[in-house]
């Protein structure tokens, strides 16, 4: 059995691009990994945000992933914060990491560019942070999407460079993992590219039926096909791939069909996929909605969480402390 181990950022709400993107493979992973996934609380301090914004960033995260299927009985679902083993453990990795490797990952030289008023020291060290939280769990795979491969890649770096400088064997090389068949890019409703959080290009498992309808319905068009099957424009294949994931096997050859000989009408189509995706997103929001009140749930969840990730990390803290050479007297 593998360990799967994936940190989610707690800034933003989950869209369907992450939906299927990401959020619907760890679910289906949970069955035959020891899987780990943790909410990154730690990791958004970088970015200042208010007392009580960060506390309801996490809850919110926490609870659409939850909705989604994440089940805490499966995995260990946590709050990073939760584990003071991931920060003893960024110390002792941190003595290790050197300042001019730190300086070359792309992550910091982006944030050196946008945010030059607050280059600050963890953003410097993030890559360490993130090495604590793989490392720590000895995770053998990491799903990471590619803007993160390179912090990755240092987590690798660490776990060899400790090995050698301990001459043990202790860690594993984390692998990333794509989901290869099952990776899906869910296209944005703006004609062109990735769903992402650009305004209006989203649909969100937050977005109320009426919400949801007024996207679809202004997601952009063309002016149609002319000759009878004539390739897929782009924007319209963007809508029958969102349909392909939402919408019947019947329903989008309807559509295709229609396509094909010229008389599809976008208008309904458009009707018909914002229907098709309402019935996919209300039964998660409304689970979103009922697990975000219940404060007792979310409790146990991260009780629950915190202590199966503590029992892994305490064994690992407690291993690394020896081989690096404290003694207790
Ligand atoms: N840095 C990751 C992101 O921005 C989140 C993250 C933190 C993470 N720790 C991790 C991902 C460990 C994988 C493993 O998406």
């Amino acid at each position: 059995m593998d360990t799967v181990l994936s940190g989610i950022r707690s800034t933003g709400n989950l869209h369907l691009g992450n939906y299927f993107g990401a959020v619907r493979n760890f679910v289906k992973m949970q069955s035959d990994n020891n899987c780990y996934f943790f909410i990154a609380d730690y990791h958004s301090l970088t970015t200042y945000p208010t007392p009580e914004n960060l506390h309801n960033n996490v809850k919110m995260v926490l609870a659409e992933y939850l909705a989604s299927g994440l089940d805490p009985e499966k995995s260990a679902i946590f709050v990073q914060s939760d584990v003071p083993e991931i920060p003893e453990f960024y110390l002792l990795l941190a003595m290790n990491a050197y300042v001019g490797e730190l300086e070359r990952t792309t992550t910091f030289k982006d944030k050196i560019r946008t945010q030059p008023e607050n280059v600050n020291a963890g953003l410097l060290t993030y890559p360490v942070l993130m090495a604590a939280d793989i490392l720590i769990h000895n995770a053998d795979k990491v799903p990471v999407g590619k803007d993160q491969e390179q912090n990755l890649e240092m987590a690798r770096k660490f776990a060899r460079r400790f090995n050698h400088m301990y001459k043990v064997e202790y860690f594993k090389d984390p692998e990333p993992y794509n989901f290869g068949e099952d990776l899906v890019k869910v296209p944005g409703l703006d004609g062109t590219g990735k769903m992402g959080k650009t305004a209006g290009n989203g649909l969100y498992l937050i977005d109320d039926d009426a919400t949801i309808r007024k996207k679809v319905m202004r997601a952009v068009t063309d002016t149609g096909p002319t000759e009878p099957n004539s390739p897929v424009a782009e924007p319209i294949r963007n809508l029958f791939t969102i349909m392909e994931l939402v919408s019947t096997p019947d329903t989008l050859l309807f559509f295709k069909e229609k396509y094909s000989d010229c008389t599809i009408r976008y208008g309904d189509l458009k009707k018909q996929l914002a229907e098709d995706i309402v019935r996919f997103i209300k039964p998660i929001r409304e689970r979103i909605t009922d697990i975000i009140s219940d404060e007792d749930y979310l409790r146990k969840v991260a009780r629950l969480g915190a202590e199966k990730a503590r029992t892994s990390a305490s064994k690992t803290l407690k291993d690394v402390r020896q081989i690096i050479g404290f003694r207790t007297f």
